[in-house]
């Protein structure tokens, strides 16, 4: 079956012409000695970029979120976050397993919860508890459906960590999303986390790789995790340097992914038979569903007409990126209403 518009994920985002030739005349040297050039470079920028003294190129953001977890946490912690976060369901329990940490859950629409929740679910001083020591937050939310935390309700459970003494992590690997979509500079964001990261990989178009930010402290820790968990590299400055042309070329274009998120969730909103809430789709992330429980069988009609869209929790996720033209768009936009009326009318 070929895939003519792939909405399963932004991290399917393959790199441009202009990007490899970029990539390929990156000066580079011994990255895990501190002498590449372009990860340095890549480093500064997102540094500069997050208001923090200094950063860290990883290899993924699965590494960032675990990398923080363990420089925040100790054997016996508790680590909170809301029950749809990504180190909750697609992280191999990573955890429990490097940092010998349990995690607490909130809900909250959207992937989102209030200062209130934080505080009550933070544990009282008591040998019975585990100890809570972070709170994390995913911004944009990924199976929340790509929801903005806004500034003020950031600034509330800042707030609430200072006052219990907790650690504030955000997992950032669609910041830049929600920055695009709010006009909110990632600095802004970034001012309440003691732990922030971007991942370069996703919409921004680059093959690899994460930029972990935080106080000079924190990274000197991070980089004693970053070896023991065999993430440090040698010559990587030639994939670093995908994540510096991301960042110099393919932030301003976010919004356009989030013009063809709102397209997509204006047309399932006007079909018979799909569910969706369009108010709800803020960034690149449309979540829906087909009545009836016809989502499957909806996805895999989209699938025949070329269409792949994702399969999460029992719903449809359809997620727009840089590979997505504004002719895909309206391609999906006509199958979508024809598949929709083939099945429901
Ligand atoms: C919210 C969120 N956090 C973390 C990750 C992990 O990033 P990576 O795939 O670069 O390890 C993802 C990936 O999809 C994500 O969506």
């Amino acid at each position: 079956m070929e895939i003519k518009v792939d909405l399963f994920s932004d991290t399917g985002t393959k790199p441009s012409q202009d990007m490899r030739r970029f990539m390929a005349e990156a000066e580079v040297g011994d990255e895990q000695l501190g002498e590449d050039p372009s990860v340095n470079r890549l480093c500064r920028m997102a540094a500069e970029m997050l208001g923090k003294d200094d950063a860290v190129y990883l290899p993924s953001g699965l590494m960032a979120n675990q990398i923080s977890f363990a420089v925040h946490t100790q054997p016996g912690d508790e680590v909170i976050m809301h029950e749809t976060a990504h180190p909750i369901h697609y992280e191999g329990a990573a955890l429990s397993v490097i940092s010998g940490a349990s995690i607490r859950t909130l809900g909250g629409e959207g992937g989102i919860f209030t200062a209130e929740d934080l505080k009550s679910a933070v544990r009282d001083d008591d040998y019975h508890s585990p100890q809570s020591s972070v709170v994390s937050i995913e911004q944009t939310t990924n199976l929340g459906g790509g929801r903005i935390w806004p500034l003020k309700r950031i600034k509330e459970i800042a707030e609430a960590a200072q006052e219990k003494n907790l650690k504030m992590h955000m997992d950032g690997a669609r910041m830049l999303n929600a920055a695009a979509a709010s006009g909110v500079n990632p600095l802004e964001y970034a001012q309440y986390f003691d732990s922030v990261w971007l991942d370069l990989s996703k919409g921004l178009g680059a093959p690899v790789g994460s930029v972990l930010a935080g106080s000079a402290d924190f990274i000197e820790k991070a980089r004693f995790w970053k070896q023991r968990l065999g993430g440090a590299m040698r010559q990587a400055g030639i994939i670093a340097a995908g994540g510096i042309f991301a960042l110099e070329h393919n932030v301003s274009r976010l919004a356009e992914d989030h013009e063809h998120a709102k397209m997509l969730a204006k047309t399932i909103a006007d079909q018979p038979g799909l569910e969706i809430d369009p108010e709800k789709v803020e960034t690149n992330i449309v979540l829906f569903t087909a009545a009836d429980g016809k989502s499957d069988l909806f996805a895999d009609e989209l699938l025949k007409k070329g269409i792949r869209v994702s399969r999460l929790e029992g719903m449809l996720r359809a997620v727009t990126h840089l590979d997505i033209s504004r002719e895909d768009i309206r391609y999906t936009v006509k199958t979508i209403e024809k598949t929709a009326k083939d099945i429901f009318s």
